[in-house]
């Protein structure tokens, strides 16, 4: 499995298990828990949820998952904004441990920019660390000037990471944000990296370099995202095959040539982009 350092140097698994839209429905739970076991099976030790999440659902799928292997896993989780505060966040971050079923996040991450002073999330965190809660925490959908504004910040130097949407479709962090988190050792977490299974997976460009590899086009989608070296990706998948799929993704290697395909469909920025329409519509989910 490819290795990422965190800014302190420690190494996390570049591929992991999204949960998004798991712990939602009662009858799916089991088909969930099967999919997440067969993910660690394989080897995928790296598994992404949040509070928010099917309303705590989706941890408790990770916290039955992770039974009796949780050292070997490193569990990332969300607070909500709402949440982030320096009274809420550690009665909020209990709630996910108990969900959890384990004594520590290993990635504690402010789901994206609420009402809350910075300042005052970024406290919460720290004491968090301090108690041993959490190990490392971290931001989600924060772009360059949210984490400009950030870096200025008592303590800021201990963000670990940056979660935000990436994939060959929408390419907007690698105009300033990327470069902006590997300048400062910082990995960033691609999320919906095969565009959420919709219309990205039509791409006639993947389609041909699925073909040269004998994959298929989302395991090119995942492994696009984890061809820079400082990229985290956390597909999500409930069906088996795709889960085997995407285990399978770390071993693709994209040649020059299959990224100039890809450039010429789907184009890098040439502009920046703000966030704040992809997080206004994740709200309104
Ligand atoms: N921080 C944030 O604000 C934020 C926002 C969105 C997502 N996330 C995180 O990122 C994770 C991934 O993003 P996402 O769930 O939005 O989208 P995604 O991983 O891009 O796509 C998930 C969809 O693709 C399908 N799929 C998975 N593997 C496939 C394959 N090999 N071939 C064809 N279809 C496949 C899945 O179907 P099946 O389930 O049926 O297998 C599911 O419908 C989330 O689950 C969540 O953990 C974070």
């Amino acid at each position: 499995m490819r290795m990422v350092r965190l800014p302190d140097g420690t190494e996390v698994p570049a591929l992991g298990l999204g949960t998004w839209h798991m712990g939602e429905r009662g009858s799916a739970a089991n088909t969930e828990l099967v999919a997440l076991k067969l993910g660690i099976e394989l080897g995928v030790m790296l598994i992404d949820t949040a509070e928010m999440y099917g309303n705590g659902g989706a941890e408790e799928v990770v916290g039955e998952a992770a039974r009796g292997q949780r050292d070997q896993l490193f569990i990332v989780s969300k607070v909500c904004p709402d949440n982030a505060s320096r009274t809420g966040m550690p009665a909020a971050c209990d709630r996910s441990l108990k969900r959890l079923r384990t004594d520590r996040i290993d990635l504690y991450l402010l789901h994206w920019r609420g009402s809350h002073p910075l300042g005052e999330t970024v406290e919460a965190f720290e004491r968090l660390r301090t108690a041993g809660k959490i190990r490392y925490w971290g931001v989600s959908n924060f772009d360059t000037r949210d984490m400009q504004g950030l870096a200025r910040l008592t303590a800021s130097a201990n963000c670990a990471t940056d979660q935000v949407l990436y994939h060959v479709g929408r390419r907007g962090i690698e105009y300033d944000l990327l470069p902006w988190c590997t300048e400062h050792a910082m990995p960033v977490m691609a999320y919906s990296p095969i565009g959420q299974g919709g219309r990205l997976l039509q791409s006639k460009a993947l389609a041909t370099v699925a073909q040269r590899h004998g994959a298929t086009p989302a395991q090119i989608a995942i492994a696009w995202t984890m061809r820079h070296p400082n990229v985290i990706t956390i597909p999500k998948a409930s069906d088996p095959a795709h889960v085997r799929e995407n285990a399978a993704c770390g071993a693709i290697e994209l040649s020059p040539d299959d990224l100039s395909l890809i450039d010429s469909v789907h184009p890098p920025p040439s502009a920046i982009r703000r966030m704040g329409t992809t997080i206004w519509r994740m709200v309104r989910r």
